[in-house]
Formats: C-alpha cells, structure tokens, sequence
C-alpha cells in the first residue's frame, strides 16, 4: 500500500470550500513558535482582555489587536480604534512575521497583495465560543479575512451571506489558515464553545488570529 487516500500527510494542503474560500491546512505549522512569539511581544503591551457587546453581554474570548486599527467593543458599539482603550498607546505594530504570513496564505487562495492593516487577536478558553456574525466594521470588503487558528482544535461554523443560511461546521487545527474573501466576503461564520485538551505549544488555549484590511 502506499501514501493516504485522502491527503499527503507532510506539509500543507490547500482546499478550496467555495469561489472565495479556501482552507490552508496546516499552512502555519512550520511558523508557529515564531508566531506565537511575536503574538506574547503583542499581549505583553496590549493585553487581551474581556470585551462587552454593545448589548451589554459579556464576550467569552479575551481580546486584543495588533497593527494601524484595533477592534474594540463595548457599548458603543463594535468598531475600529487606532488606541487601545486599555492602555491609551496606540496598538503595538504588527509583527513582521504576522504581516508576512497573512499576505502569503491570501496569495495562496487567489487573493494577492493583501496588505492587512489590522490583526484582531481573540483567545478561547475551554468554554469559550463566537456566535454567529459577519466581519462587517471594515471599510474596504474588497479585502479577504485571513483567519489562523493555533492551538487546540476548534469547531468554526461557515454560514452564507445571510443568518439564516445554512451552516457547515467543519474542525479548525493548530496550524489551519481559513481565507474568506471576494463573492464569501461577507459570510456569517462563528465558532462553538472549545473543548477541554492540552496542545504541546499552547496548552489548555486556542488562538485564533484574523487579519483585516479595517480602512
Ligand atoms: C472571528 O470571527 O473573529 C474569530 C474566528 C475564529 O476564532 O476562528
Ligand atoms: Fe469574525
């Protein structure tokens, strides 16, 4: 017998889930101790911190941004600051390593020159969950959404462009890199309460990244 039915089992596979989809499976690997070093450089300026929606209901990731534009919500609404509100500074810049990763994994799913000017950093404790929602406080959609997730697995739910589509839910890995853009720009998607586990890198965490182009 030889090689997997399935899929090659070194390295990274793309697979593309509709016109403006594509899922980089464990595109990040290789990078992910630098990322995540340059992610804790991050977090020890701005350090993620527990957001409310403007509906008042406590958010149950921790969150915090890097790059020109940082997301922010609170009863204000959500929307882009280019201050951390927390620490007064603008965001920490956006790493090197962050920028270059999300420029290629677009360019590998057909969305080149992708020059995010926002990382959105959100952290999931076992528990932890999104619930369904478009990427919509950007002014420029002609952008993708270049998402990595690292850490334990996740379950992201891939609506269409209105709530009430049917979702698919398919398992986010450490090292995956979901890409959104074009004619899916604007799809509802979320992720389901993470479950308990113990990754080698990450511990008892997910991390999931999302690079925009806010403005
Ligand atoms: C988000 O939609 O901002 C986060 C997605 C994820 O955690 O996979
Ligand atoms: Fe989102």
């Amino acid at each position: 017998m030889s090689g997997s039915l399935f899929a090659p089992d070194d390295g990274p596979w793309a697979e593309r889930l509709a016109a403006g989809t594509v899922l980089l499976h464990g595109w990040a690997c290789a990078d992910a101790e630098r990322l995540l070093a340059a992610v804790d450089e991050v977090a020890r300026r701005s350090p993620p911190r527990g957001m409310a929606t403007p509906g008042g209901q406590a958010m149950s990731v921790t969150t915090t941004s890097c790059g020109d534009w940082g997301w922010v919500s609170d009863r204000r609404g959500y929307r882009y600051s280019a201050v951390d509100p927390d620490s007064g500074q603008p965001w920490p810049a956006m790493p090197a390593a962050l920028r270059a990763l999300a420029r290629d994994a677009a360019e590998a799913a057909g969305f080149p020159g992708f020059d995010p000017d926002a990382c959105l950093i959100n952290c999931y404790l076992p528990g932890a969950r999104m619930g369904l929602h478009q990427d919509k406080d950007e002014r420029d959609f002609s952008a993708p959404i270049v998402s990595v997730s690292l850490g334990l697995p996740a379950v992201f739910l891939l609506g269409g462009s209105r709530r009430a589509d049917p979702a698919a839910a398919m398992l986010l890995q450490h090292g995956d890199v979901l890409v959104w853009g074009g004619p899916d720009r604007m799809r509802f998607h979320g992720v389901k309460p993470v479950k308990p586990g113990e990754h080698p890198l990450l511990g008892g965490r997910r991390v999931n990244l999302t690079f925009r182009k806010a403005r």
